[in-house]
């Protein structure tokens, strides 16, 4: 079975053909970082109007690159939920049209729930049920795989998500946007024991996470260093930024890992691509002896493929979006109402 997936939640319009939920047959995204660069951030109507020139190039190209015709797709994916609404809309208009032009099934995809099937893609062998670990721009997710549509989130961010927290950082040390790529590049080069910062904890909530406050320890260290006219080496700061974040992350995972009793551990997300956090868990998984799986880093960040993937076991599970599909900023990955969310 062949899928077209749709992915534009955020700063990425992409498009990818992937058959079975495994085998990718086409993918191609188009990114606008260069774009929102200049703004320090995502603006959302920029990145709505983009949607809107570059989706039909982008699926074009998707199904050239496949070698295939829109009639001998089997169904059209598309993220719904969650993320930028102008910018979902576009992408799930989009396959509205497409869908009722075709007469093709239509199946609105979880972003996050794509961001985990990025590991289908790469790892025929995993299977679930097991632990995932989902790290992105909006979301920090420690979450049971129980089946590829069945979900139970286990431990969830306060606050800020993972990749917000390293952005806001990045930003504070004077990175450009995209700060965690950046900060990840720039920690290469320093010392992850220069400075010490809080592992901030969530009381009687020991799989939760809370960024803020360690965002708030590095703006206030940087500031009072400004203030007594110092100068910090920001390389150290990004190298003990990475460290704590990779810390918190490994060590509330694999608690739940442990207390829960999984020995297949997933992670997704764009900070999936993190060095760091790739290096420390996969030391202390061989430690533990647990199976680890991450995304290539082509599949870390937004893409059409993993949208394709989960389409299809949405697809298998017999979901099924009708013409009046809606998009949601957000919904929570583990109780799906596409009909009753909007
Ligand atoms: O999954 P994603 O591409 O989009 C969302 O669904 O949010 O994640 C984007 C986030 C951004 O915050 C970005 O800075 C972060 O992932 N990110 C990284 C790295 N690559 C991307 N954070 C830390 N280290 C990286 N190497
Ligand atoms: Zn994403």
């Amino acid at each position: 079975m062949r899928i077209l997936g749709i992915e534009s939640s955020c700063d990425e319009t992409a498009a990818a053909v992937v058959e079975n939920g495994t085998v990718i047959l086409s993918s191609v995204v188009n990114s606008q970082i260069a774009e929102h660069q200049k703004y320090g951030g995502v603006v959302p109507e920029i990145a709505s109007r983009r949607h809107t020139e570059n989706i039909i190039p982008v699926v074009q190209e998707a199904l050239e690159q496949a070698g295939m015709t829109l009639e001998q797709v089997d169904a059209i994916a598309v993220t719904a939920a969650p993320g930028l609404i102008g910018a979902l809309l576009v992408g799930v208009n989009f396959a509205k049209g497409l869908a009722l032009a075709k007469n093709k099934p239509l199946v609105p995809v979880h972003h996050i729930r794509g961001h985990i099937a990025a590991n289908y893609l790469a790892h025929p062998q995993l299977k679930p049920p097991y632990l995932g670990l989902v790290v992105s721009g909006g979301h920090s997710h420690i979450v049971e795989v129980l089946d590829y549509t069945r979900f139970h989130v286990v431990g969830r961010t306060r606050d800020d998500a993972a990749g917000e927290a390293f952005d806001k950082a990045a930003r504070a040390m004077g990175f450009p946007y995209p700060g965690g790529v950046i900060l990840d590049r720039e920690s290469q080069k320093g010392n992850p024991k220069a400075f010490h910062l809080p592992h901030p904890k969530v009381d009687g909530s020991p799989y939760d996470f809370s960024f803020s406050g360690l965002k708030t320890a590095v703006i206030n260290l940087l500031h009072n260093a400004q203030q007594k006219g110092e100068t910090v080496n920001v390389q150290d700061l990004a190298a003990s930024f990475q460290a704590t974040v990779a810390q918190i992350l490994c060590d509330r995972f694999l608690l739940a890992a442990k207390d829960l009793g999984y020995d297949t551990l997933a992670v997704a997300g764009g900070v999936s691509a993190n060095s760091g956090l790739r290096e420390l868990l996969t030391k202390r998984c061989a430690q533990q002896g647990k199976a680890l799986y991450f995304p290539p880093l082509s599949l870390c960040g937004d893409n059409g493929a993993m949208i394709a993937s989960q389409g299809y076991y949405e697809y298998m599970a017999g979901i099924r979006a009708g013409m009046d599909l809606n998009a949601a900023a957000s919904m929570p990955m583990d109780a799906l109402d596409w009909e009753r969310a909007f």
